[in-house]
């Protein structure tokens, strides 16, 4: 498996993702898929390293493929779920980290509601000199790095299943469509997607995709920002680490194709891919949308729909869906149109490739 180019400890962002980093992760995720389809489906590559699972919000796909990918690996896994654990009886996040890295861990997996945890946490691990990698695996509106490489791997993989790499996707035209505001999903894809020379289209409500997405780019300091009201939560900011410790490069989104469109038509035409998101119902502090129904016609991907797009057109969508509301139902079964099922099957090589990459450096 490749590693020459990786020197990075943490994944928390794809804002500084060289070119060079994201074919890495996917020719070793191609090794990965490869290992997968073996009679026997486990390496020793991790044999000796612990990985903490740390989950403070709710997750199916991002907690369990990473933990199969563990343990193909032959990694040791710890799992904690807030609810069950002593988060509820007062301990903070950062004590929590502590007592993980006390057991062992040599890697983090960390997914909050609040955009920042991942890094404050990082960013402590560092401050006490010890070689814990930290994976963002979800914060708050802020960032998702590893569903927008396994979203890459599926596409690129799918133009070269050989030698899947970022330029595949330079002259493609790919449509984001939904709820962008409150997507952690759609902003580590804008880095990525146009990061490979893409054309990437934006399209929702206004009241779910401000003008500022086009204008200053992902790169603006609005992004990420959680509620202040959720402070004091279980889970929240009791460690005083402040969400302004994010800080995404502006300047990089710059001199990329990255367009904003209220209609979903513009969005759509000869688009070789549709990425579609979820309305992000339990982020949203205010009435955004008139009705679920109105929101299905105006942007929901149906089969008419597609008919704007190129022949052969796929669909994605990040999961979980809400069936019938971004994507019409009988679309998202039809193995012609939709990739949500290979979404799943590529998270766990994709999250293989990057747990042995951030982990293969480590003595045992
Ligand atoms: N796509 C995604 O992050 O799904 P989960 O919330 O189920 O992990």
């Amino acid at each position: 498996m490749a590693t020459a180019t990786w020197t990075r400890r943490h994944v928390l962002s794809l804002a500084d993702f060289t070119p060079a980093e994201y074919d890495t992760v996917l020719q070793t995720a191609a090794s990965c898929q490869e290992v997968l389809s073996r009679r026997t489906k486990k390496v020793p590559a991790l044999q000796g390293l612990v990985i903490a699972n740390l989950f403070f919000e709710p997750s199916t796909r991002t907690r369990s493929s990473f933990e199969l990918a563990a343990k193909r690996l032959s990694a040791d896994t710890l799992n904690f779920a807030a609810a069950t654990s002593s988060l509820t009886k007062g301990e903070t996040i950062l004590d929590t980290a502590k007592t993980y890295l006390a057991m062992g861990s040599d890697m983090m997996v960390i997914r909050h509601r609040e955009a920042g945890v991942p890094q404050a946490v990082a960013e402590e691990m560092d401050r006490l000199g010890v070689r814990v990698g930290v994976l963002n695996a979800g914060d708050g509106q802020h960032e998702h790095p590893s569903q927008a490489l396994l979203d890459l791997f599926t596409l690129t993989s799918l133009l070269d299943p050989e030698y899947p790499r970022l330029k595949l996707l330079a002259d493609k035209k790919i449509a984001i469509v939904g709820d962008i505001l409150h997507s952690r999903v759609a902003r580590s894809n804008i880095w990525s997607l146009t990061a490979s020379g893409a054309e990437v289209h934006l399209a929702g409500p206004p009241t779910l995709l401000p003008k500022w997405f086009g204008e200053w780019g992902v790169g603006s300091g609005e992004w990420g920002v959680g509620n202040g009201e959720e402070n004091g939560e279980i889970g929240g900011w009791e460690d005083g680490f402040s969400q302004s410790k994010i800080q995404s490069p502006k300047s990089k989104i710059q001199n990329r194709k990255l367009f904003v469109h209220w209609e979903i038509e513009p969005a759509l035409k000869e688009a070789d891919f549709v990425m579609t998101l979820r309305l992000q119902k339990e982020r949203m502090t205010a009435h955004l949308l008139p009705s679920l129904r109105e929101y299905h016609q105006r942007y929901g991907i149906t089969r008419d729909r597609l008919k704007l797009c190129q022949p052969g057109v796929k669909v994605l969508h990040p999961g979980p869906v809400n069936r019938g509301v971004e994507i019409s139902s009988d679309l998202m079964d039809d193995s012609d149109f939709s990739l949500i099922s290979q979404q799943v099957t590529s998270g766990v090589a994709v999250r293989m490739a990057l747990l042995f990459l951030m982990g293969s450096g480590k003595p045992v």
